[in-house]
């Protein structure tokens, strides 16, 4: 009976242990699949920097590796249907790495992995125009700037 302790000690732990992991991935501190869609309505904070928050070790469902908000031509009318893409050439050349769909509330987002190497070009695709950003970037916290050091992001 003592030799056996061990053995059962051992066990339980591991149980333990391994019911202590699987809470911990149901919990909200881990990384969760978010990715907007043009359907998709279940985004807030329009226009602020999404990533204060959707980065691991914040608070927000998933942790994002390229998200913002499409304006209209007034700058302050959201465009919903709008598409973002990340090229790895300016002015729409190279390959698209990402395509983003622009949610009901003008908001996009991904979780989805962007290989961002050297830095890629965002373009902003609407009904009648496509906007070019002109330099690269090598993070995707595009409220970051955009709505605070520059412009919002805009197409028609
Ligand atoms: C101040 C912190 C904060 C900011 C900024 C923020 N979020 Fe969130 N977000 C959260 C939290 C917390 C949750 C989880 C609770 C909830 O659903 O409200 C969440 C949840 C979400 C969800 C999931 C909703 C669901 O039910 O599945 C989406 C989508 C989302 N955020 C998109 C965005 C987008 C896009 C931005 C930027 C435009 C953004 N968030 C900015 C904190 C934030
Ligand atoms: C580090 C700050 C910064 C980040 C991050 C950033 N941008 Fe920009 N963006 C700028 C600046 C500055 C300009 C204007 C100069 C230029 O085109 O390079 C610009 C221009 C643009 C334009 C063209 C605007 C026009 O009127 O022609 C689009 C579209 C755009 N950005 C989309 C995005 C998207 C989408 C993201 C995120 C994936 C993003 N930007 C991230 C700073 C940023």
């Amino acid at each position: 009976m003592k030799k056996k302790f061990p053995g059962r000690w051992f066990f339980f732990t591991g149980i333990t242990f391994l019911l202590l992991s699987a809470c911990e991935k149901e919990g909200n501190e881990g990384n969760q699949t978010n990715i907007s869609t043009y359907q998709s309505a279940k985004s807030h904070n329009t226009g602020k920097n999404c990533m204060e928050c959707h980065v691991s070790g914040g608070q927000g469902k998933g942790w994002f590796n390229a998200a913002g908000t499409v304006y209209d031509s007034t700058k302050t009318t959201v465009y919903p249907g709008a598409t973002v893409r990340l090229y790895s050439g300016p002015n729409g050349t190279g390959n698209v790495e990402a395509t983003i769909q622009v949610d009901a509330n003008g908001n996009f987002y991904t979780t989805e992995n962007i290989d961002f190497g050297n830095g890629l070009y965002p373009s902003a695709e609407g009904n009648k125009l496509t906007k070019f950003m002109g330099s690269s970037i090598t993070a995707g916290t595009c409220n970051g700037c955009h709505g605070v050091t520059t412009d919002h992001i805009w197409t028609k």
